[in-house]
């Protein structure tokens, strides 16, 4: 049974989907929800599924990303995950932290990767009058939103979309797409999973 911990740093819809799947025959069980914020509000939703929380606020550490990163690396240690998910975490981490966690480190992405790494992918898609949207799931490795893709969904943009309405559209795709790639990447494969 593979152990599974997840990083957020807000509401964290993506991980109760998440935890929501791991049951029954699943080949993984959530072991730690964690955050950089120890007031979000996934922690309480962590809570009430019955995970395990933790937080570590990064704002202490003023940007020291890898004092940050050595608190979070032993509070991870203790949980001691197989895979760490990245739902909603906001922090950049250190090649140090990705090359630590190399092969067993994933991460979901607003947008139709490689188009729109980074920040307000929505706007972005809209502003370039993109017919189509979506969102990966994806090794992470030292390169920001740039890893081995292992899922993608698509969604259409549609004619008065704003990046409110967008966002809602792929985050439901979202929703579907991550516990996918999770339970196939607990089973060891790395298949690409593309859903429509
Ligand atoms: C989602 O759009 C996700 O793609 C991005 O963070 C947003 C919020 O996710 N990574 P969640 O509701 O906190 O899971």
């Amino acid at each position: 049974m593979k152990r599974v911990a997840i990083l957020l740093s807000g509401g964290g819809s993506n991980m109760v989907r998440l935890v929501e799947s791991m049951t029954g025959d699943h080949p993984a069980r959530p072991v730690l929800v964690m955050s950089n914020d120890p007031q979000a509000g996934g922690l309480d939703k962590a809570r009430a599924l019955g995970v395990a929380t933790d937080a570590v606020d990064h704002r202490p550490f003023k940007g020291d990303r890898a004092a940050f990163e050595a608190a979070l690396q032993a509070k991870l240690e203790d949980a001691d995950p197989d895979i760490l998910c990245l739902a909603g975490f906001m922090r950049i981490l250190t090649p140090a932290f990705t090359q630590a966690w190399a092969g067993r480190m994933l991460n979901i992405h607003p947008s139709l990767l490689p188009k729109y790494r980074g920040l307000d992918t929505h706007a972005r898609a809209i502003d370039a009058g993109d017919a189509e949207a979506g969102c990966t799931v994806h090794e992470v490795t030292a390169e920001l939103d740039d890893g081995p893709i292992l899922g993608q969904a698509r969604v259409p943009v549609l004619p008065g979309d704003t990046p409110d309405t967008l966002a809602a559209r792929v985050l439901l795709q979202e929703h579907r797409l991550y516990p996918a790639v999770l339970r196939r990447f607990a089973a060891g494969d790395r298949t690409p999973i593309t859903l429509t």
